[in-house]
């Protein structure tokens, strides 16, 4: 697995990514503006000794500095003030970026940590459907759901491949792809062995099949956002690449934000679509992140 890194990391940058997937992931809360500003919210926990740390991308996130017991047993926890989510996993929410009245279909969507930001960032308007094809994790998507006090959402239990048979056309699509996982090293340590190139080429199919779903059930000028906590270029740009070289009526959209590294338009010596570019790419190394990966892809009217 590691061998593939060389190739578009070259053997300094690997090393740095292989050193910094040993140190701890610093923890992140977002505030559910539904229910708290998040200055309150930070005075509510600094009064019981928690430290926290504003963060320069998004205005709901903190960093934790200090916590004297577990995040997950305040009141404000219960209470569904805040949800305890890694810093780039908050990323695709606010990138794609909903509106009040928008019809939102999140494809994968348990157990919810971007399927409440979705809710939020929409202030709880509109509608929101959640897709989720494997039953057990739904109990966990629901409880999320009630604890943050979302009320514009459905969830629903099926494939997500299947979506397009539905016709239905929506304005934004969040697709957080089923995938190795091979950027939680960090999170999950087991990780690092536990995936083959295998799993990379089985997952890949299922990762193509949800995109191209997911795009056939975009409105004209709709907006879908493919992400994966995986660096592979196998589940990233080779996914999108293929796709989109098979549809015709869609770009990759430029993210106004830089935040990431940019994404591969060349790999394992294949020339990809030069769009490709504007996709971003999160490591541990560069950006003190789980290693992720996330592509704005806009239906063209
Ligand atoms: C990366 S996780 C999603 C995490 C979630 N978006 C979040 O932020 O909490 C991928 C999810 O997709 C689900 N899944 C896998 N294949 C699916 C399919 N074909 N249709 C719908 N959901 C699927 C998995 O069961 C898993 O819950």
């Amino acid at each position: 697995m590691v061998q593939r890194y060389f190739q578009f990391l070259g053997l300094e940058q690997t090393k740095q990514l292989l050193i910094a997937n040993e140190k701890p992931l610093k923890p992140y809360i977002r505030v559910n503006t539904l229910k708290i500003e998040p200055n309150i919210l930070k005075s509510r926990l600094e009064n019981k000794g928690f430290k926290l740390k504003a963060n320069k991308w998004l205005s709901y996130a903190f960093e934790i500095l200090k916590s004297p017991y577990s995040l997950g047993a305040t009141h404000e926890f219960l209470l569904g003030y805040y949800y305890v989510q890694n810093l780039a996993s908050m990323l695709p929410v606010s990138i794609l970026n909903p509106q009040k009245g928008d019809l939102v279909i999140d494809m994968c969507a348990a157990p919810g940590s971007k399927a409440t930001q979705l809710a939020q960032i929409m202030e709880d308007q509109g509608n929101l459907i959640l897709i989720e094809k494997n039953p057990k994790r739904i109990p966990a998507l629901i409880m999320n759901i009630r604890r943050l006090g979302i009320t514009n959402s459905i969830v629903l239990n099926f494939d997500a491949i299947k979506l397009n048979q539905y016709n239905i056309k929506a304005d934004k699509i969040l697709l957080d792809a089923p995938c190795t996982g091979e950027g939680l090293i960090r999170e999950d340590p087991t990780r690092r062995k536990s995936r083959s190139i295998n799993d990379l080429k089985k997952l890949s199919i299922i990762q193509k099949q949800l995109l191209k779903s997911g795009l056939l059930s975009l409105k004209p000028s709709g907006q879908l956002l493919y992400s994966t906590c995986s660096i592979a270029p196998e589940e990233n740009e080779l996914v999108v690449n293929e796709v989109l070289n098979e549809l015709k009526d869609f770009s990759i959209a430029k993210i106004s934000k830089g935040y990431g590294a940019n994404g591969l338009n060349k790999v394992f010596g294949l020339k990809l679509r030069d769009d490709l570019r504007f996709s971003q790419r999160f490591y541990p190394h560069l950006q003190d992140t789980i290693g992720f990966y996330l592509c704005v892809i806009q239906k063209l009217d």
